[in-house]
């Protein structure tokens, strides 16, 4: 989950890894801290709080020249948000930061540290007292020594106090890219933070030593010998991940979904068919499947359930969607013709790689649909559908998931036509209407003003419920976390028939209800369901399509989208859902982009 970044070279090494954690700062926030390198010391910064806290702390000091440094955002696992706890950690010649979580933690430091006074409660110190126990003047060596004795998840960027200039770097699970450019030698968590310098990097791969100097970055494996990276691009640039005038992240990952949904949709379109030749997965992975298992966290989940309903439909196979921290755990029912689809916006999240390589072992075939270009989940995939959204720093998913569910679209639409359940006419057909629902996202962006408005009836609210039936429930489970990971308001996502099965008691005078009706089939059920909640003294926010006749009496406030084919609906409904969360989180004054407790990729269970 935190964020890291180390750095040799020319420039100033505060500069640089204070912006690189700028970038990084989604990863993480609860505190940040640097090590720079001198000559002669290593001088450590740290604080509880965020980035800025940490420039403000950094302003109070003497000015220091360093061309070598670590800095690091911390997200709390193993002790609370101190500046104790704050990396690096400093022990004897050895500072180091660290990602991820050494399990057994406790046994090192019965082993090797009894009687040892720590500074902090963190699992890292004790990384750290390891190394420095191990460490007799050969860097690399104490470095393996140490990797050797740990079990657990990590991405280290380690100082030796007495090799200036030099960060090595070794990573197990948690991720680490790195690259050389003209100013220097760069690691950091993700590409984000390198973006600045250079669009080439290369994936830190396991059992290797990265050892960054100011002439370059290189890998070692145990032998000692010089691995060659394999180099990745990544297409987007600097100005892709900075705010461009939005007052926020999520703001302007939801302005821009059109493009993202093109980038998506476009260049797998052949023939109007889509065709993923370029995507190397081949037809022949499709032909013996006879169940498909949708297997992701969070947002990237709640796609899947849109999947699910679209799969089902069309390809007329069982599927289920899996919370992947459930999944790895419940020795699920899959072999050799089960399609595990995984999706993941950052391709690190713990749980769902754990998944991954679960089916991968229980003989599946296996899909990512994956947003970050080399992260662990798109590399371990047996195939790998990358979604072309862009850079995505807002701790709330906007963009990644409405491309997670254009490519189950696509992803549907192949299946049909090779299982035959549908003919080329309708895919061609279901393709043109998945690419009109770029045109209704860019409608319900119209919305933006309208729905501003809406949400000071929401700002006070204690308590708020999502409604649908069918696809819309799934779009409703997807509004729920929405509002409540930014706005800090309690809510819940029910399928509108469920409401008096129990929690309809909740509902009582005031209480918002966002109805999401777009439905043909399910509309006049909706309606009822609506005049429930309504006779309770709900106070009734409508979605539906243009075209729905509804009476005025159900609902307070009404937003639509233009006339779309029922399955495509949830694109540009999602929207307004979106900026219902985000203006709620903006009225109360919250940090939207930053939520409490939370953070962008997690990889830790
Ligand atoms: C969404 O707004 C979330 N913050 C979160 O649920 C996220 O979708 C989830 O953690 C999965 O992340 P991933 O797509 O990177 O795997």
């Amino acid at each position: 989950m935190c964020g890291i970044i180390g750095y040799s070279g020319n420039l100033e090494a505060e500069q640089v890894l204070i912006s690189g954690l700028e970038q990084l700062e989604y990863r993480g926030y609860d505190s940040a801290g640097i090590a720079r390198m001198t000559r002669d010391a290593v001088e450590i910064t740290k604080t509880t709080g965020n980035v800025s806290a940490l420039k403000r702390k950094l302003e109070e000091k003497a000015t220091l020249t360093s061309h070598c440094g670590i800095g690091h955002t911390r997200w709390a696992t193993h002790g609370g948000v101190t500046e104790e706890n704050a990396h690096p950690h400093r022990f004897g010649k050895i500072t180091l930061i660290h990602n991820g979580i050494i399990e057994n933690y406790k046994k090192i430091r019965e082993d090797y540290g009894k009687g040892t006074r720590f500074c902090s409660q963190t699992d890292t110190e004790i990384a750290a007292m390891l190394m420095d126990t191990f460490y007799d003047g050969n860097p690399e060596e104490a470095i393996w020594k140490t990797t050797a004795k740990l079990e657990g998840s990590y991405a280290f960027c380690v100082l030796f106090e007495d090799i200036p200039n030099v960060v090595y770097c070794i990573r197990k699970v948690s991720p680490l890219v790195a690259a050389y450019a003209k100013e220097g030698a760069f690691v950091a968590s993700d590409v984000t933070a390198l973006i600045a310098y250079t669009q080439d990097y290369f994936v830190v791969p396991e059992d290797t030593i990265l050892v960054l100097t100011d002439e370059k970055a290189e890998l070692h494996n145990q032998k000692g010998n010089v691995v060659k990276p394999e180099m990745l691009h990544v297409k987007w640039d600097f100005a892709s991940a900075q705010k461009n005038g939005y007052p926020h992240y999520m703001l302007k990952e939801i302005y821009e979904q059109p493009e993202a949904l093109q980038r998506t949709i476009a260049p797998r379109m052949k023939e109007n068919i889509p065709d993923f030749e370029d995507d190397q997965i081949p037809d022949s992975i499709f032909e013996s499947i006879q169940q498909v298992k949708i297997v992701a966290c969070g947002t990237a989940m709640h796609a899947g359930l849109i999947g699910k309903v679209l799969i089902e439909k069309r390809v007329r196979i069982p599927v289920g969607v899996e919370i992947a921290s459930e999944f790895r755990y419940a020795d699920p029912i899959i072999d050799q013709k089960t399609l595990v689809i995984v999706i993941s916006q950052s391709g690190e999240t713990i749980d769902t790689l754990a998944s991954l390589r679960l089916a991968k072992e229980l003989g599946a075939v296996t899909i990512g649909i994956v947003n970050v270009k080399g992260s662990t989940i798109a590399r371990e995939s047996d195939y790998v559908f990358y979604t072309h959204a862009g850079p995505e720093i807002a701790v709330a998913s906007t963009k990644a998931y409405t491309v997670q569910i254009a490519a189950l679209c696509l992803l549907t639409m192949r299946l049909a036509l090779i299982k035959k359940t549908l003919g080329r006419g309708e895919i061609t057909r279901d393709f043109a209407l998945l690419k009109e629902s770029i045109e209704c996202v860019k409608h319900a962006l119209l919305l933006e003003p309208e729905i501003q408005k809406m949400t000071a009836c929401l700002t006070e609210a204690s308590d708020l419920f999502f409604i649908g039936r069918g696809i819309d429930y799934a779009l409703s489970c997807e509004g729920s976390i929405k509002l409540k990971e930014i706005s800090y308001i309690h809510s819940e996502a029910y399928a509108a028939g469920e409401l008096k099965h129990g929690t309809i008691s909740l509902i009582t005078e005031g209480v918002p209800v966002i109805a999401i009706a777009t439905q043909e089939s399910v509309f006049s059920k909706m309606v009822s369901n609506i005049r429930e909640v309504k006779a309770r003294g709900a106070k009734v926010i409508l979605i539906t399509k243009e075209s729905m006749q509804v009476e005025e009496s159900i609902f307070d406030y009404h937003f639509t989208i233009p006339e779309i084919a029922d399955d495509y609906t949830p694109i540009p409904a999602a929207v307004i859902l979106q900026l219902i969360a985000y203006h709620t989180s903006v009225r109360r004054g919250l940090n939207v982009d930053q939520p409490r407790n939370l953070a962008k990729s997690v990889t830790v269970e």
